[in-house]
């Protein structure tokens, strides 16, 4: 982390997801500098005008440009956006060996340029590149973050919340375990506006202990439905990776799901997976770990072997 009175974020991959990150940081006025950095030059200097030209209009100015890895020696973060995404049809952990390959160039080019901040990871699949990201660079575990399960919390409380007609904001639920098909529900402490979702669904007869089921199903599967009708997903994870580094660069102290460095937590070791974290300027202070009961342990593991199972087959 450099001494400095300016904070400065730069992005890799200037895609889909990459330049709605860019699009929610300069709207939510998150950072001081914003740099971009791409292969494809011409798609990271037009974002960065067309980004400059939209300025005036944001509540706080951000100064950004097109730049090079050299950009990254005082950034506090660095955001890795770029790689293959899923295809219809595809799941996230289709996407590892191709992703690897450009995670190494790409991380390995970030250190040369003498970066000593904080790595945020968006591509997929998200837990094995988070881990990757830090074999790599050899950061200490809590300076590698990866957006995790965050999307898919917040998918869970917005359908929660439209499913009990109440504000996301006063539902509390999270997705744990995989960003992908082995994610799973910690029902045992979701609560709305502090009632335990279980009890809740005692007090009207119209709520059926299926629809949390469907509730689930259509949280899991939500990037597949939307990838059929738009090609990709970008919006919402754009929108929570900003979430990430505003309470990085706050030092907030908030906790949400991200993928974490296991070192024991939940008796997992070895692995990054979606866990709720407390995030500060640091990086990741602490895993926070909640009560699983009997059932959702067992996905719990299962999810963790998953991914463990993946990067036993590309790490040594
Ligand atoms: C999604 C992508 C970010 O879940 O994996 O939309």
């Amino acid at each position: 982390m450099t001494t400095k009175n300016v904070n400065r974020v730069a992005l890799i991959g200037a895609g889909s997801v990459g330049s709605s990150y860019a699009f929610a940081m300069l709207n939510q006025a998150v950072t001081e500098e914003f740099v971009i950095i791409d292969l494809n030059e011409g798609k990271a200097m037009g974002d960065a005008m067309d980004l400059n030209h939209g300025k005036v209009f944001a509540p706080n100015p951000t100064k950004t440009w097109y730049g090079q890895y050299d950009d990254c020696k005082d950034a506090d973060i660095v955001c890795i956006c770029a790689g293959a995404n899923q295809k219809p049809g595809e799941t996230r952990l289709d996407l590892v060996k191709k992703n690897l390959s450009i995670f190494h160039t790409i991380v390995t080019n970030v250190m040369a340029s003498g970066f000593n901040g904080i790595f945020l990871v968006a591509t997929n699949p998200v837990d094995i590149l988070t881990y990757a990201t830090w074999k790599f660079s050899g950061l200490p575990k809590e300076r590698v973050i990866g957006s995790g399960t965050i999307l898919d919390s917040g998918r869970f409380r917005y359908m929660l919340g439209e499913y009990f007609e109440v504000a996301p904001s006063n539902i509390h639920a999270t997705i744990i375990g995989e960003h992908g098909d082995t994610e799973l529900p910690v029902w045992s402490h979701a609560t709305v506006g502090g009632v335990p979702v279980l009890e809740m669904m005692k007090q009207r007869p119209d709520y059926k202990l299926e629809d949390l089921d469907e509730i689930f199903t259509n949280v899991r599967d939500a990037a597949y439905h939307i990838i059929e009708k738009k090609g990709a997903t970008y919006y919402g994870i754009a929108m929570g990776l900003t979430r990430i580094t505003k309470a990085i660069l706050n030092n907030e102290n908030s906790i949400m799901t991200v993928s974490a460095y296991l070192d024991g937590e939940y008796n997992t070791e070895d692995v990054y997976i979606g866990v709720p974290a407390v995030i500060n300027r640091n990086g990741i202070r602490n895993v926070v770990e909640v009560s699983l009961n009997a059932e959702e342990t067992e996905q719990f593991n299962y999810s963790a072997r998953v991914l463990k199972d993946i990067l036993e087959q590309n790490f040594e």
